[in-house]
């Protein structure tokens, strides 16, 4: 009786340790991630001083400029917000940021299994080279400077060239760009001005996110935090205990991962 009890304490003491110690990697997803100057960031963004694991490939910050910079497909944008809750971010294209004749033109072209655009962000098109004569007045009409020729340019809302009586316009090459709507407002009236198309594309345009969307809500509300496996791209649940393969509280765990 005496020796059960001895080795109940002995079996206790034990434990005790083991459960009182944490996750390593549990500890460092949840240490709080400043990026520029957003707060607060979790999964599946991370970047600076917070590890691949603990977010999702494709979502890593340069947290160096005044703001974060995400770059997809090989086009940097500018992190204006990010909203955990609905998982969508607000982005402004970097290379289009104050300059309405950058020297390389691309298209907003994502990554479809990572980015969507959201709903209500109609594109506006820039046209750049085009035989527009010097004395034509269109709306949306600006000049870019390319090797000391002035070449012309416009924007539109939506996809179609202008109709100008009398004139058949032609552009070398053209880009596309979402705007919001009431941007979009403004740079459809005859008044658009330069100025305003600067100001749409500072704005941004919104994406949604897809990263284990569904799984990570799971993992959060057992308790736990999202993020990938070391040592495999597939989802990684850390929590308090150890890393589990989707939820805390289920029984399969990983290999290779936490401590
Ligand atoms: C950070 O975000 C989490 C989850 O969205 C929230 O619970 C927490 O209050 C936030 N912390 C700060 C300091 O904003
Ligand atoms: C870019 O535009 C913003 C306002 O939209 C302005 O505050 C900022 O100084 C500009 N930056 C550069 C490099 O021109
Ligand atoms: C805007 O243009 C992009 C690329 O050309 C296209 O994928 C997207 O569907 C367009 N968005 C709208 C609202 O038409
Ligand atoms: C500008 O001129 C340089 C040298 O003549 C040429 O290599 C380059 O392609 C030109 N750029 C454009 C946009 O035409
Ligand atoms: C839409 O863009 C304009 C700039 O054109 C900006 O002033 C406004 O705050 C933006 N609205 C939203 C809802 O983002
Ligand atoms: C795990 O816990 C969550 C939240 O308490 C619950 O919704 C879910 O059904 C549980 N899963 C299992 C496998 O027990």
């Amino acid at each position: 009786m005496n020796n059960l009890k001895y080795s109940l304490l002995v079996i206790s003491f034990l434990l005790i340790p083991g459960s009182l110690c944490q996750n390593g990697d549990y500890a460092t997803c949840s240490a709080s991630f400043q990026c520029a100057g957003i707060r607060n960031i979790t999964y599946p963004f991370w970047g600076g001083s917070r590890p691949g694991f603990c977010g999702y490939p494709g979502f890593q910050l340069n947290c160096q400029g005044d703001v974060p910079i995400l770059t997809i497909s090989s086009i940097q944008y500018r992190v204006l917000e990010i909203d955990i809750t609905t998982q969508t971010i607000r982005v402004a294209r970097g290379d289009l940021w104050n300059i309405t004749c950058p020297r390389f033109l691309y298209n907003t072209i994502l990554e479809p299994n990572l980015f969507t655009f959201s709903p209500n962000y109609p594109n506006i098109t820039l046209y750049y080279g085009c035989n527009v004569q010097p004395i034509t007045q269109l709306p949306g009409l600006f000049n870019c400077n390319v090797n000391q020729t002035v070449i012309r340019n416009f924007f539109t809302i939506g996809g179609a060239l202008p109709s100008v009586p009398g004139t058949g316009i032609s552009c070398d090459n053209t880009i596309s760009v979402p705007v919001n709507q009431t941007a979009a407002g403004y740079l459809a009236l005859p008044t658009a001005s330069i100025t305003h198309l600067q100001e749409a594309l500072a704005s941004g345009f919104s994406l949604q996110w897809s990263a284990n969307n569904r799984v990570c809500e799971n993992c959060i509300q057992s308790g736990g935090l999202c993020g990938t496996n070391r040592n495999s791209p597939s989802f990684a649940c850390y929590c308090a205990d150890r890393t589990h393969a989707l939820t805390c509280n289920d029984t399969s765990s990983q290999t290779g991962t936490g401590t």
